[in-house]
């Protein structure tokens, strides 16, 4: 298979990606367009929205996905209702065990990856490249314009045994990926949870500690219309 130079192309075969990835040469693509050290984001819209029980009639797993990027307004939205601050006193959209807020929230869009800064309601930098296609083995992720990463940080549950951190990471990681499900079925969009990733490739290029451990990851974008 020839893997030397396919990491310029646009969207990346899941053979080829396996390949690099078995080798640690997974990496990202340049960012398009500038990307910005930090995005303010729109103040969320906190009413509308589809009744819950259709919402959740409407939940399902989509793996075609439009390239059209999503406004600035509605990717403040979703970050909101995936693991925004909904309390004065900091309480957040989905749960955590003694209410430790162990995951962060990795933003990867075509001009960059960001963290969500749920306090601030903020995007911050982290890396200046194009990272969707590190995300996943399935090509769909490179298309997308939106791909999340969920990262536990275990240096924050020190009051959560440890035998447990992980399951308990896992579930808090869980309840945000429903969330977006439930978003994305009253706002129209697309979306998947994806477990089948390549952690190191993701810890590489995020530059992540020891303590942080990548869960999952999951694509958010337009539905791909049928031609
Ligand atoms: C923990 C977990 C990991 C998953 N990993 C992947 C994945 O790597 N790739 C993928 O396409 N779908 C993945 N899925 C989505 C499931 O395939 C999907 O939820 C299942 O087929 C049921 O479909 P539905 O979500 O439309 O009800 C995952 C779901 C869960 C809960």
């Amino acid at each position: 298979m020839p893997v030397s130079g396919v990491n310029g192309g646009t969207v990346m075969s899941t053979l080829t990606k396996l390949a690099l990835g078995a080798m640690g040469k997974l990496r990202p693509k340049p960012a398009k367009g500038d990307a910005t050290t930090s995005i303010s984001l729109p103040l969320p819209r906190k009413q509308g929205g589809l009744p819950l029980m259709e919402a959740l009639a409407g939940r399902h797993s989509s793996r075609e996905f439009a390239r059209d990027p999503l406004p600035l307004p509605l990717l403040s939205d979703l970050l909101w209702a995936a693991y925004g601050v909904n309390r004065a006193d900091g309480g957040r959209t989905a749960p955590s065990a003694v209410n430790v807020q162990e995951i962060d929230v990795f933003v990867a869009l075509p001009s960059g990856a960001y963290h969500y800064d749920a306090a601030a309601h903020e995007l911050h930098l982290v890396l200046a490249s194009d990272l969707r296609r590190v995300t996943g083995y399935q090509d769909f992720v490179d298309e997308a314009p939106l791909d999340l990463v969920y990262v536990a940080d275990h240096s924050r549950m020190s009051l959560v045994p440890v035998g447990q951190r992980e399951s308990y990471a896992s579930t808090a990681a869980g309840a945000i990926a429903q969330n977006v499900y439930l978003f994305a079925a009253s706002s129209g969009l697309a979306t998947v949870i994806r477990a089948w990733i390549d952690r190191a490739a993701i810890t590489d290029v995020l530059g992540l500690t020891h303590d942080q451990q990548v869960l999952l990851s999951q694509t958010v974008g337009y539905p791909k219309m049928a031609v």
